[in-house]
């Protein structure tokens, strides 16, 4: 096997984040004065496959960002965390992805997303980006690039026995059922399950109940994460779901922790195959719950030096 092959490819979305945080949210029409501005780094495509970087997962990026200073920034922060960006697209046609958050002293947000360049990621990008899709052990995709290209991946990727991962976020109430045949991991969080279910998530067994309509859609195993109360498992090996609780932490920010779970599950599925499932969502738990001990996004992503050693045997 090559060393340098990516082993977990990505093909979602990148997004530059531009924060304001302000007393309260502005009406219509009026100017309001901040207390702080930053940029930071986000879309789940892109975060996801950070998370699996930062644990050393071998990865590759397959997305598309503008022929801009955004762009180019996200090019750089793909390479120092030696993500390979040989299908990292630029396109003079759109912007870099971005959304703009305004978050007021309560900590309630107000916030847009223009997608820009990473809804012009398309067929002959995936078609460039073959030979890494197919050659990798896990691909993980979600919805917000455009769904048809999104599920062009997964066709891509299962059809070579690639382990494909599948995250319905943003949820669309009737995604199309070849999502879920083409995916071996379901993974999504209680809105998301609700929406695709129509069955109220509040609980653990509502979870599993969901769980297992999403299951008879025809994926191999669905996970539903819930924040503090961890994850639900349903497959198809074990009718039971399993709720697989994670350790009470105090949090400070649990932006993106759903996408810090699902790059810790990919770099497990592809370097770790040989754990079971559960061992694999206890870890990711874990992870994840690291992430929503500090601010911000990917900046509060662990790397594999900063986590107990046995996560890694
Ligand atoms: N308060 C918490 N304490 C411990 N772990 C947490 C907490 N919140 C989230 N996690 C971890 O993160 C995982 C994903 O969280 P969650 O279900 O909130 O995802 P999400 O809603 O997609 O996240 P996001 O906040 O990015 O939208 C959980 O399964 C759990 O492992
Ligand atoms: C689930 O994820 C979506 C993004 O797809 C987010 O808007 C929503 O708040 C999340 N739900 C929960 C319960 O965290």
């Amino acid at each position: 096997m090559d060393p340098d092959r990516p082993q977990v490819v990505v093909v979602g979305s990148c997004m530059t984040d531009l924060v304001s945080l302000t007393p309260r949210l502005p009406k219509a029409g009026e100017t309001i004065h901040g207390s702080k501005f930053f940029i930071g780094f986000g879309g789940k495509g892109a975060n996801q496959c950070i998370q699996a970087s930062r644990l050393g997962a071998c990865t590759a990026m397959v997305c598309k960002v503008g022929d801009d200073s955004f762009g180019n920034n996200y090019i750089e922060n793909f390479k120092k965390h030696n993500v390979c960006t040989d299908y990292v697209y630029q396109t003079g046609a759109a912007a870099t992805g971005a959304a703009s958050i305004i978050v007021n002293a309560e900590g309630q947000n107000a916030i847009v997303i223009v997608a820009g360049a990473n809804l012009l990621l398309n067929s002959e990008d995936l078609t460039k980006a073959s030979a890494a899709i197919t050659g990798a052990r896990v691909m993980v995709c979600q919805l917000e690039i455009s769904p048809q290209v999104s599920l062009e991946a997964l066709k891509m990727a299962h059809k070579s026995g690639v382990r494909t991962i599948f995250n319905p976020a943003p949820a669309i109430a009737d995604l199309d059922s070849s999502f879920y045949t083409h995916s071996d991991i379901f993974c999504c969080n209680e809105s998301e399950a609700e929406i695709l279910t129509g069955v109220q998530v509040r609980s653990p067994s509502d979870a599993g109940a969901a769980g297992s309509v999403l299951l008879a859609r025809g994926c191999h195993l669905v996970l539903i994460t819930l924040g503090g109360e961890g994850c639900v498992i349903v497959s198809k090996e074990v009718p039971e779901p399993k709720h697989i609780a994670t350790s009470k932490v105090t949090s400070v920010d649990t932006t993106g922790a759903g996408d810090s779970f699902i790059g810790a599950l990919a770099f497990f599925i592809a370097h770790y195959p040989q754990l079971n499932i559960e061992e694999m969502v206890k870890r990711s738990n874990h992870i994840a719950s690291v992430s929503v001990q500090a601010a911000g996004t990917q900046t509060s992503y662990p790397y594999r030096k900063d986590l107990p050693q046995d996560i890694f045997s």
